[in-house]
C-alpha cells in the first residue's frame, strides 16, 4: 500500500539555504494545517547526531576513506527511516528532510567519484530504499553560498573541501533534475530568503496537490 505521507527533503550546496528554507517551510505548511515532521539528515536521532559530529569534525587525523564516509552516512540514514521517517510518514505526516539521499549522490558520487548506481544499490541493499516524493534543490553560485558563511565560525570537514569539489557537487545536483524529474526541481536561491520560501511553497502546494488528486 502506499505511504498516506508524503516526503519531502530540501538539498543543495553548503550555504545554499537548505535550513532555513526547511524551518520556512515546515513553519508554513504546518499553518496549512498539515501533520508536519522535521528532520535533518544526518541527525535527528541520537545516533544520527552522533555519526553527524564524527563526519563533519576536522580531527586532524587522515580524512575517512569515500567508503568509510558513505557507510557512516548510510548508518545514519538507515536508522533516521526506521526511527522517525517511516513511523511519520505512515501516520499520514508530511516530513521534511534536510538533505538526503542525493546529498550522497552528488557529496560522494559526483565529488568523489564514486559510481551513483552503486550508491544506489547500497542504499537498497540496506533497506534505506525510499525516495522522496519530491525534492527542492536550492542552486547557488559556489562563491555566493561561501560569502553566506559566517568568517567567526571555523569551516567543517566537509565545508573546507576546495572550491573545485563544492562545484562538483553542484553540477551533481544540477544533473539530478534530468534523471528524476518526477521529484526533483531546481530553483534559484540568490533570492531573499522570503521569497526562496514563497517558491518553495508554491511548487510544494502544487506537486501536493497533484498528489491528492491521484
Ligand atoms: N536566501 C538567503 N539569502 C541570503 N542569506 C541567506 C539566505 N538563506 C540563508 N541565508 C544565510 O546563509 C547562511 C546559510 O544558510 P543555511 O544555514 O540555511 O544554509 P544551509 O544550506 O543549511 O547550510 P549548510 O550546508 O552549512 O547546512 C545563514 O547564515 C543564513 O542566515
Ligand atoms: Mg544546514
Amino acid at each position: 500500500m502506499p505511504s498516506p505521507g508524503y516526503f519531502i527533503t530540501v538539498e543543495g550546496i553548503d550555504g545554499s539555504g537548505k535550513s532555513t528554507q526547511a524551518r520556512l517551510l515546515a513553519e508554513r505548511l504546518s499553518q496549512e494545517g498539515e501533520l508536519v515532521t522535521s528532520v535533518r539528515d544526518p541527525g535527528t536521532t541520537v545516533l544520527g547526531e552522533r555519526v553527524r559530529a564524527l563526519l563533519l569534525e576536522k580531527s586532524g587525523s587522515p580524512p575517512p576513506d569515500p567508503f568509510a564516509e558513505v557507510a557512516l552516512f548510510l548508518a545514519a540514514r538507515v536508522q533516521l527511516l526506521r526511527e522517525v521517517i517511516d513511523p511519520a510518514l505512515a501516520k499520514g505526516a508530511l516530513v521534511v528532510c534536510d538533505r538526503y539521499v542525493d546529498s550522497t549522490l552528488v557529496y560522494q558520487g559526483a565529488g568523489r567519484g564514486l559510481d551513483q548506481g552503486g550508491l544506489l544499490e547500497l542504499h537498497r541493499l540496506v533497506g534505506a530504499s525510499r525516495m522522496p516524493d519530491l525534492t527542492l534543490i536550492l542552486d547557488l553560485d559556489v562563491k555566493a553560498a561561501r560569502l553566506r558563511s559566517d568568517p567567526a565560525l571555523p569551516l567543517d570537514r566537509m565545508e573546507a573541501e576546495p572550491t573545485a569539489y563544492h562545484e562538483r557537487v553542484r553540477q551533481g545536483y544540477l544533473a539530478l533534475a534530468p534523471r528524476f524529474p518526477e521529484r526533483v526541481v531546481v530553483l534559484p536561491a540568490d533570492l531573499p530568503p522570503k521569497e526562496l520560501a514563497e517558491s518553495c511553497w508554491r511548487v510544494t502546494r502544487e506537486r501536493l496537490t497533484a498528489r491528492r488528486a491521484t
